[in-house]
């Protein structure tokens, strides 16, 4: 260990440690870098002092502040719960419609709708309402019940043939069971055939349309257009509920199954349903 010495050349103290003949500098920190240093110091015994910090031999010093990690959380649960009160009042007192105006409403309704349809609808309506053979498609504007906002809020609120006292209901007739002869229903589904082709001749098959006017019109509409009433779905397009061939048709006309859609008012509250069916109704592109 030699004595520290200036250095020739940069006029800078040595430390005095030596390797071969190198020795090194002894080079003061900056002096900016040695104030921040003091100034973290004084900023660290102050932070120490205003929060909780040093343990005690039974407890821990508090802090002059009061902070507490918790008392933060529950303020901040404190305030969502207001932002959400607001959201939840405006929901609860405005009609559907009225809030599908709202473009904040509406995104706030949008973005839970879809993950309440995740959770409850997509196992009957398949993701995103594609839907399945007996569980009606929702993204598409062909609605058995109606398609507007209030008819959706409806439909999902008290479901359909549901346990619920307002349940839409409606049943088709057993035409097989004595009412229709196996002829006139082999007939009226070839009329029904020709109708969601878009191919109905009414003079080619005169029986079929005869029936379908005596016996089905009432419901489906003059021209299979539907009846929304009594959830008749339209035949004069090609898209089905059950399914388009000659025989499904006879098989529903003979027999008829009818779908059970559950009612959401006792497992969803006010708000959530409101936030699907805005949601259903923008998957149709909105009716
Ligand atoms: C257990 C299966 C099931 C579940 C779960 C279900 N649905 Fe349905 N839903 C049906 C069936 C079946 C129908 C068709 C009823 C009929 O034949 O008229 C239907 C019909 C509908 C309709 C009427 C469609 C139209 O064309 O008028 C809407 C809207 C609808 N569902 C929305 C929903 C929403 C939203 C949810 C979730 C909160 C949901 N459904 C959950 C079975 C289900
Ligand atoms: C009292 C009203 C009513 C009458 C009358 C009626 N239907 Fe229906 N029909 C319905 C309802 C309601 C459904 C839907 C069942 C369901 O949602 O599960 C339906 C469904 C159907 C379907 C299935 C449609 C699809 O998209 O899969 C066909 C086909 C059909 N009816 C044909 C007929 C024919 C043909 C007649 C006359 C012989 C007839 N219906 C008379 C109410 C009626």
């Amino acid at each position: 260990m030699a004595e520290p010495e200036k250095d020739e050349f940069t006029g800078t103290m040595t430390t005095g440690h030596e390797w071969d003949g190198i020795k090194e500098l002894d080079t003061p920190m900056p002096r900016w870098w040695v104030w921040t240093f003091y100034a973290c110091i004084v900023w660290a015994i102050g932070y120490m002092i205003y929060y909780p910090s040093w343990p005690t031999l039974t407890d821990h010093w508090k802090g002059t502040s009061g902070y507490t990690d918790r008392k933060a959380l529950e303020e901040e649960l404190a305030v969502r719960d207001v932002e959400r009160a607001v959201w939840y009042e405006k929901f609860t007192s405005q009609d559907i419609n009225q809030i599908a105006k709202d473009n904040e409403l509406l995104n706030f309704a949008m973005s839970g709708g879809k993950v309440i349809f995740g959770e409850n609808c997509s196992a009957c309506h398949g993701s995103q309402g594609s839907g399945a053979p007996g569980y009606p498609v929702l993204a598409d504007d062909d609605w058995i019940w109606g398609g507007s906002l209030t008819a959706i809020e409806t439909s999902i609120r008290f479901g359909i043939r549901s346990s619920h006292d307002d349940t839409r209901i409606s049943d088709m007739p057993e035409f097989g069971d004595d009412m229709l002869e196996k002829d006139d229903i082999a007939e009226v589904a070839d009329y029904v055939l020709a109708l969601s082709t878009g191919k109905s001749d009414d003079d080619a098959n005169e029986e079929g349309k005869e029936v379908y006017e005596e016996e089905c019109a009432s419901c489906h509409g003059e021209d299979g257009e539907g009846g929304r009433e009594s959830g008749a779905p339209r035949l004069s397009d090609g898209i089905w509920l059950y399914d388009g061939t000659r025989e499904a048709i006879i098989k529903q006309v003979t027999k008829p199954s009818h779908g059970v859609m559950p009612t959401w008012e006792d497992r969803l509250d006010d708000v959530s349903i409101k936030q699907v069916a805005i949601y259903v109704h923008s998957l149709g592109g909105g009716e």
